[in-house]
């Protein structure tokens, strides 16, 4: 084997070497793979023969091509060519029209995390409605005396199965949009693996134990929810899969990583002061060393027909991001050990973050007008109804016309306008630029469902001066409103 081949072999991509007419020079083993083709056969011969389009990659550069393999399967393949006297091809990932039912598979479960997420929000509402009314039923009734003992039960039934639906919904909400571009803010990490090992419980085989034990000091990172609870999803999921019959998955939280293994994994300076971990263990068939030395590749994967490939490419990117390290153990039928070493917050960190003053008593209004705009019926009535008992007066409008039309009626007369975000027809983010075009100095609380993180963040950027999440008490709404009010 001369020097060219045994570095092509070395490399772990299919890799082409091109004269720049496009006969082939070289190619490694991976490649004549994924045309299925000998590497005798390819050397030699024209690329166009099973690469009908290569002469567009003496431009250079990343591109989605399409290769022919000899079986007659057509591979999609994203593609680095570089250019010089002649061309070198390196295919970063492929997929062959034989797998795009596991393509399908992952788009089905995308709109299906959309439609859950569709309907998680609708409900989402109708808690808000809920809550509301309880917390202002609490709040009118008699302090004492029979009427408030029964009464009073009912009304705390139903609060707490309000607010468990409402967790329920969160979490949907959460799990239907693991991409977004929700903002960071210290998790509670041993808090967010109960309630995600809580969730795939029913993923997992009776024959095998998921157990979590409890951290003995608490882990706070700052990250978005959704990131961590991706990790904990494939970290388990990849578990459950490593494990066939009786078996155990082992979850825990270390609050602080032993100096020794930040010192390996960071160097003798690390950026964070602390860092703590996320353990996944499981009794499972382990890994070989080709399998470990891959593990991190994108579409690297041993289950043939149900695996992607892009679990542990997810997580590693999600890690780096972070500034975090990720540290294998793993021995064939021994069994495999994940440690996502990540920064920690500090406690200084976790105060600033917190709001403050979400609790208390009441904040009365002084009769202040409220315009509140809400395509909803129950969290417009719940809002309406709220702010009438904490003493300001209230006109409602059922959509974004309707909202600007009273606003217009008399744009002075009003102190603050509290206004949905997603409303069809006008878009709440309309309604905000109309309203202020007419008064920019107007006091806007938006009000968010968890579906619109985004927009709300251009609107707060673009001078709203507070948001409230639903569903919400009717302490933070007297809170939020006064603080919109700058009182
Ligand atoms: N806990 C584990 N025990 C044994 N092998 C593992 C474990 N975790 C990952 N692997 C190996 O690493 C490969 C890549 O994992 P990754 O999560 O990226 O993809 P996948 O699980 O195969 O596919 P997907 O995540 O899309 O279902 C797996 O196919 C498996 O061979
Ligand atoms: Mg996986």
């Amino acid at each position: 084997m001369d020097l060219t081949q045994s570095l092509l072999e070395s490399l772990p991509e299919p890799h082409l070497i091109l004269s720049r007419s496009f006969s082939c020079l070289a190619v490694n083993n991976a490649f004549a793979e994924l045309v299925r083709l000998e590497t005798r056969a390819i050397v030699g011969s024209s690329a166009l023969s099973f690469w009908p389009t290569a002469r567009a990659c003496a431009a250079g550069g990343e591109s989605t091509v399409e290769l022919r393999a000899s079986d007659g399967r057509a591979i999609t393949a994203r593609v680095e060519a570089v250019v010089s006297e002649v061309i070198v091809v390196r295919v970063l990932a492929s997929v062959a029209s034989g797998e795009s039912a596991q393509l399908h598979h992952k788009q089905r479960l995308e709109t299906l995390g959309l439609l859950a997420g569709g309907i998680a929000h609708d409900f989402n509402n109708v808690l808000t409605g809920i809550l509301g009314h309880v917390a202002y039923m609490k709040h009118v009734l008699p302090d004492s005396g029979p009427d408030r003992g029964v009464a009073g039960d009912s009304i705390k039934a139903i609060e707490e199965g309000a607010v468990r639906a409402s967790g329920l919904t969160q979490q949907i909400l959460k799990f239907s949009k693991l991409d977004s571009t929700e903002t960071s803010s210290p998790v509670d990490v041993g808090d967010l693996v109960g309630r995600v090992a809580a969730l795939l419980k029913s993923a997992i085989p009776t024959d095998v134990a998921l157990r979590v034990s409890p951290a003995s000091t608490a882990l706070r990172v700052l990250a978005s929810e959704s990131h961590i609870t991706q990790i904990l999803i494939n970290l388990i999921i990849n578990a459950r899969d490593a494990i066939s019959g009786k078996g155990a998955i082992d979850v825990s939280v270390e609050g602080r990583c032993p100096e020794e293994e930040v010192v390996r994994l960071f160097g003798a300076e690390p950026i964070a002061s602390a860092y703590g971990a996320i353990v996944v263990r499981d009794d499972g068939i382990g890994m070989d060393e080709q399998v470990k030395a891959r593990l991190f590749e994108r579409y690297f994967t041993t289950k043939s027909s149900s695996g992607t490939g892009l679990g542990l490419a997810t997580v590693n990117s999600i890690v780096q991001q972070l500034g975090g390290a990720i540290e294998v153990i793993s021995e064939p039928k021994k069994g495999s050990v994940f440690r996502i070493v990540l920064p920690a917050v500090t406690e200084q960190v976790v105060q600033n973050a917190e709001v403050a003053g979400e609790h208390g008593g009441l904040r009365k209004g002084k009769g202040e007008r409220v315009l509140v705009i809400d395509d909803e019926y129950a969290v417009r009535n719940v809002l309406g109804l709220s702010l009438s008992h904490l003493g300001y007066q209230v006109e409602t409008a059922d959509g974004g016309l309707e909202g600007v039309e009273k606003f217009e009626q008399s744009p002075e007369s009003f102190s603050l306008v509290i206004l949905d975000l997603l409303m069809p027809g006008l878009s709440g983010e309309e309604v905000f630029n109309r309203l202020r075009a007419r008064n920019p100095q107007l006091p806007v609380l938006i009000v968010s469902g968890f579906s619109s993180e985004h927009v709300v963040q251009r609107v707060l950027e673009d001078g709203a001066r507070d948001f409230i999440q639903k569903p919400f008490s009717i302490e933070v709404l007297s809170e939020k409103v006064r603080g919109c009010l700058r009182d």
